[in-house]
């Protein structure tokens, strides 16, 4: 049975430079103190992924788990690039994960969408060879179609193995997979939802009014989140949030995907930030607040998309 956490968190940011312009508002050091502050806290899960910053991130969350002797709860990701086209290459990728985390397995162990020629049979026989070596301890997936997470769990199934999780982006401002299959899906075949950019890369915490407050490639990622009606989101989130002890938007935003069972990951650059995001967790919005949200951010994707 995969652990029942509330929230996690995430570490894109960890080391990028392209978009998350490492080394300018935080560093090393900060994140270290985001780690620190997540485990006084209680939240040991950390996702990750072999692609972020080239393998940096899992090497500075290596580094903390190291530092600290801290029990985590650690999922990182292996990507099916189009020239991984072999067993071999699949348990290179995990080894090279397993060493920069300086751990002996992998807590959970997500498979990308396949890019060439490793496909999903494929993937599932590395996998099983990966479980019964004792390297992973529970499956996962990110980024899949319905389509692709049926097959996934069907061919890992052959194998006694159950697909734990999917890994995909959910918040209040990017909704797809209520409608295109995938939340559905898990739902049916009991595999839990992690969520990805849950605060919409920022969007959600109201510190960007518009696209004009950011710069360079972030700007471009975030460019779907902003329109005209974001602030009366950001405004009806403080409202509600001063109905729960003055929770502010960001926390808001998360206990919303919370109360939609699935686990937000936040990202986060610094220890006030976590602390911040974690208190998300242990209060409850009203069945009528979750509507309120439901409601005013279908309008805004209603609007977003025609
Ligand atoms: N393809 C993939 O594998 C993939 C893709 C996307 C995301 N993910 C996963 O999902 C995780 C979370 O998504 P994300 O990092 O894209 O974005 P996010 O969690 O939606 O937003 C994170 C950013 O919001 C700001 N922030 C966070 N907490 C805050 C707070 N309490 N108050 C004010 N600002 C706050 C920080 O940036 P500033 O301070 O600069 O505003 C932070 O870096 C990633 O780290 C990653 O693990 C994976």
């Amino acid at each position: 049975m995969f652990p029942d956490f509330k929230i996690g968190v995430g570490t894109w940011a960890w080391g990028d430079h392209l978009v998350w312009n490492y080394g300018s508002d935080y560093d090393e050091t900060s994140l270290f103190d985001a780690f620190s502050q997540s485990m006084r806290d209680g939240v040991l899960f950390f996702s990750t992924s072999e692609t972020f910053s080239d393998g940096r991130a899992e090497q500075m969350l290596g580094n903390f788990i190291g530092k600290s002797a801290a029990q985590t709860f650690i999922s990182t990701k292996f990507a099916p690039f189009f020239w991984r086209i072999r067993r071999k290459d699949f348990i290179k990728a995990l080894k090279d994960s397993l060493a920069r985390l300086h751990v002996p397995a992998i807590d959970l162990y997500q498979v990308l969408p396949p890019a060439g020629l490793m496909q999903l049979p494929l993937l599932a026989e590395c996998m099983s060879d990966a479980f019964e070596s004792g390297l992973i301890r529970y499956a996962g997936v990110s980024n899949f179609s319905a389509v692709q997470l049926e097959k996934f769990y069907g061919y890992l199934n052959r194998f006694g193995i159950p697909l734990s999780c999917l890994e995909t982006e959910y918040n209040l401002l990017q909704r797809d997979i209520e409608t295109n299959g995938v939340l559905e899906m898990c739902n049916q075949l009991s595999i839990r939802v992690i969520a990805q950019s849950p605060l919409a890369m920022g969007a959600l915490t109201g510190k960007y009014v518009s696209q004009k407050d950011l710069t360079g490639i972030r700007r471009k990622f975030m460019d779907k989140y902003f329109s005209q009606n974001l602030q009366a989101l950001i405004r009806l989130m403080n409202h509600i949030g001063s109905e729960h002890a003055g929770m502010n938007s960001a926390q808001v935003s998360l206990n919303w995907l919370i109360q939609k069972h699935v686990i937000p990951i936040p990202g986060a650059k610094n220890a006030d930030q976590v602390m911040q995001n974690n208190q998300a967790v242990g209060w409850s919005l009203t069945e009528d607040q979750v509507t309120q949200l439901d409601d005013l951010s279908a309008v805004i994707l209603k609007l977003r998309s025609g």
